[in-house]
């Protein structure tokens, strides 16, 4: 087999690569561990930035995202007790929507089938090689067994942190920069109708909660824990309760309980690695960056990698320069640390570290004070979170 861009992973990193590359006229397959369902159903994030929102729109996969997402306007920040509301199209003019990470690449999958992309899922043992050279290859075993060779002109490794793309890099060009948090995130998503129509990111002396929603039935709640949390710990009871015992307060927040349809325990760090390319390889996404889900930043960046990639490589197929692609890393960087930085901001403002002493812990609050009450903080905050403009515009 032959294609212009080999791309591995079917996250939607790899999904929107493609179909961004296909509406130049640039033809990509892709190769995917794991089935379709699998991929489909697979719970995460779901804020999406506004630029994100712009992107889907702008390339034909907003429709049901415009039906169905749940547009907001602003969020909520509560400590001691107290909501304080900030008004995000008041602040910057923008707003972001709320539709499962899951349900975007639901709607990319059948995009590209539609148009006759290449999907292949459980690629097993996908490696690659020639990186180095201008005549890469990917190789991959198929269900039935049977080994498979895909040359092309570049590969991306849109594969996710546990990929194999990331340490196909040599550890001696690379550089990583991590930070491993104390704590973890319990999440639950529950049959129940959201009480209120925006987040509330809670800071509270028993550890941080977040209240959000996917639909107008289905409520997603997150609970801070141990980062080696075991489930089998957190019967259905014990979560309600501890959520009622974070989210009480002066202003009331009457949650409704509900069957809990999933749950799950994610530990958090922040991770960079660069350069995100190197020969004819390129990472983007969670192959090369990872973020605490506190800024809800995760695929708003792998959404701005890929938008910049396929730039770079229409200016290569169409005006046979390989400056863009030269660039593409540096440029990524610069929107990378911005995420990065408020992301870790995020999380150190809203979360209990027990390392922090009661001078620490007073600090926090006070900035928390500070934010809610200056025109400045709250526009800062807002304007990160529905997401800088894009550097290339
Ligand atoms: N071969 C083929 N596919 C692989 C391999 C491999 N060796 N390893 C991983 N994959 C697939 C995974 O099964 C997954 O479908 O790569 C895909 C990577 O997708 P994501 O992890 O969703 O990463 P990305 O597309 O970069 O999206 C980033 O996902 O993790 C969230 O919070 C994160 O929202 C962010 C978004
Ligand atoms: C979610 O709804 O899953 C969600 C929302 C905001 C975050 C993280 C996760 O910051």
């Amino acid at each position: 087999m032959r294609t212009q861009v080999g791309i591995i992973g079917a996250g939607p990193a790899g999904l929107l690569l493609s179909h961004l590359l296909h509406l130049v006229g640039i033809d990509s397959v892709i190769l995917e561990a794991r089935d379709r369902p699998y991929v489909e159903g697979r719970i995460r994030a779901g804020v999406l930035e506004q630029g994100t929102v712009d992107v889907l729109n702008d390339t034909g996969l907003g429709a049901r995202m415009n039906r169905e997402g749940l547009l907001h306007h602003g969020t909520t920040l509560r400590f001691r007790g107290r909501n304080h509301h900030i008004d995000f199209v008041d602040l910057t003019g923008k707003a972001v929507m709320v539709y499962g990470q899951h349900e975007v690449v639901k709607d990319i999958i059948a995009q590209r089938l539609a148009d006759g992309g290449k999907i292949e899922f459980e690629a097993a043992d996908v490696a690659v090689h020639g990186i180095e050279s201008d005549k890469p290859w990917i190789t991959w075993r198929d269900k039935a067994g049977k080994d498979h060779r895909l040359d092309c002109d570049f590969i991306a490794g849109c594969d996710g942190f546990h990929g194999i793309c990331r340490p196909a890099i040599p550890a001696s060009i690379q550089k990583v920069y991590e930070r491993v948090y104390p704590f973890g995130w319990l999440g639950i998503l529950a049959r129940s109708k959201p009480v209120q129509d925006e987040l509330i990111y809670n800071n509270h002396a028993r550890g941080f909660a977040l209240f959000s929603m996917r639909s107008p039935e289905i409520t997603r709640l997150y609970l801070q824990c141990l980062p080696d949390e075991d489930i089998a710990n957190w019967p259905d009871e014990r979560i309600w309760e501890e959520l009622h015992l974070r989210l009480k307060g002066e202003d009331k927040l009457n949650l409704a309980e509900g069957p809990i349809i999933q749950k799950s325990v994610t530990p958090m760090r922040s991770f960079v690695c660069g350069p995100m390319r190197h020969g004819r390889l390129f990472l983007a996404g969670d192959a090369a960056h990872i973020v605490p889900p506190t800024g809800a930043k995760g695929m708003n960046l792998a959404v701005a990698d890929v938008r910049y990639l396929c730039r770079a490589l229409e200016t290569f197929y169409k005006k046979n320069s390989g400056d863009l692609l030269g660039g593409y890393s540096d440029l990524c960087m610069r929107r990378i640390w911005k995420a990065q930085r408020f992301s870790w901001w995020m999380t150190s403002l809203l979360h209990k570290f027990d390392e922090r002493n009661a001078f620490e812990n007073e600090v926090q609050l006070a900035e928390l004070d500070y934010v809610v009450s200056s025109r400045a903080a709250k526009t800062s905050l807002a304007e990160n979170y529905v997401g800088l403009p894009f550097e290339d515009q």
